[in-house]
């Protein structure tokens, strides 16, 4: 039975589950959102090992050349293998402001150290080990986007609130498209 090693940890890897769900049944946090192979955000990296074609189904080249592969594709894993988080693709912002809207949502925004964002565009914000994805909802200028968060992401509107104050640093990934 293969093994699968990510952050210091390692564990059998169980065909007939994903390596998305079988990290996250180990505890890892990884962005994700299609679970089908669509929005890119569950991307890792092949440390040593390899993976099956059908991981890279959809990447670049130079993504494929990175050995940078989707989570949610991969049910097969046949020798050993060590995984990562892609390097860059861990992004960090500052929150310049924040308030509630009289709609309910909380308007976030960040400067970051990105500056390509695309319209329609969402990031996955990494607070207290939970996952958030946030579509941006304006980019006014180079390395500042603008979040809206709805009430529906109570646990992560009651964080702004009551923790998250000016200057707070926060990470995420991304951004990533929308899944087709
Ligand atoms: S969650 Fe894997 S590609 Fe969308």
């Amino acid at each position: 039975m293969a093994r699968v090693t990510f952050e210091q940890t390692s564990f059998d890897f169980k065909s007939g589950k994903s390596l998305l769900q079988q990290l996250e049944q180990q505890g890892h946090c990884i962005p994700n959102r299609c679970r089908k192979g669509n929005c890119h955000s569950c991307l890792l990296e092949v440390q040593s090992g390899c993976v099956s074609e059908e991981c890279q189904s959809g990447l670049s080249s130079a993504q494929i050349l990175a050995k940078r592969f989707l989570a949610c594709r991969c049910f097969n894993v046949m020798q050993d293998l060590v995984v990562r988080m892609p390097s860059g693709v861990l992004h960090r912002g500052e929150v310049m402001e924040k308030y509630r809207q009289s709609d309910g949502q909380i308007f976030v925004k960040l400067v970051t150290d990105v500056d390509d964002w695309q319209g329609e565009a969402y990031i996955s914000l990494v607070v207290n080990e939970q996952v958030y994805d946030v579509t941006i909802c304006n980019a006014p200028m180079m390395g500042i986007i603008d979040l809206k968060i709805p009430q529906d992401l109570e646990s992560l509107q009651r964080w702004l609130t009551d923790h998250c104050r000016i200057g707070r640093a926060l990470d995420f990934t991304g951004p990533h498209l929308r899944p087709g």
